[in-house]
């Protein structure tokens, strides 16, 4: 038998706390909250000026980031599931949405703010095979594969990423709640 590593340790997130990082546009760390913080596992001087992707899993298809970075490029907000790596090798499966600050004079973006709750089980259940297909279809093809396979899906639903998503978190009530007001407190 196999030891547990920590890496096949799920970290249960509160379900009442959220996590909140800032990054200037090209995803360089500004700002954790708190919980961040500690479920990073990474000291606060060890996350601010690094990459956003010191917490990226290997499980995490690129697509899901290209979609995000086309997005939240352009001052759009995107709701995605994300599966993060903690310093230690743990995992955590969080729902995220963005705010991006736009330059009212220049129209550029200064920085964006993701704000974070748990994934519910059902989003989990629901993501985590498609990500090891899109996972698995990027080794041979690359993201254009991935990316081909991942509309393919979703027009087969006859769906877009949006809407999967807005029904897979039960984007009706609740979380739509909860992102409103973290993105009030914040801006
Ligand atoms: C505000 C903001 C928050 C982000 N949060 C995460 C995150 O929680 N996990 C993650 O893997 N990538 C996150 N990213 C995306 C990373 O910047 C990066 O694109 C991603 O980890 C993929 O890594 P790579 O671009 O080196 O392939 C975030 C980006 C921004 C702008």
């Amino acid at each position: 038998m196999t030891k547990p590593t920590p890496k096949d340790n799920e970290i249960q997130l509160s379900t009442k706390r959220y996590i909140v990082s800032k990054t200037d546009p090209k995803g360089i760390i500004e700002y954790g909250n708190d919980y961040f913080v500690e479920i990073s596992g990474y000291t606060e001087a060890e996350l601010i000026g690094k990459p956003h992707s010191i917490v990226r899993h290997p499980d995490m298809p690129k697509v899901v980031f290209k979609m995000m970075w086309d997005r939240i490029n352009r001052a759009k907000n995107i709701m995605a599931v994300v599966k993060n790596m903690a310093k230690d090798g743990s995992y955590y499966w969080v729902i995220t949405e963005f705010e991006p600050r736009v330059d009212p004079i220049s129209n550029d973006i200064i920085s964006h703010t993701a704000f974070r709750k748990a994934a519910p089980k059902k989003a989990v259940e629901v993501m985590e095979p498609i990500y090891q297909k899109l996972l698995e279809i990027e080794k041979d093809g690359g993201v254009e594969a991935s990316e081909k396979y991942l509309r393919g899906f979703l027009e087969e639903k006859r769906t877009t990423y949006d809407e999967f998503v807005d029904e897979l978190v039960g984007n009706t009530g609740l979380f739509k709640i909860f992102f409103k007001t973290m993105k009030k407190m914040f801006s």
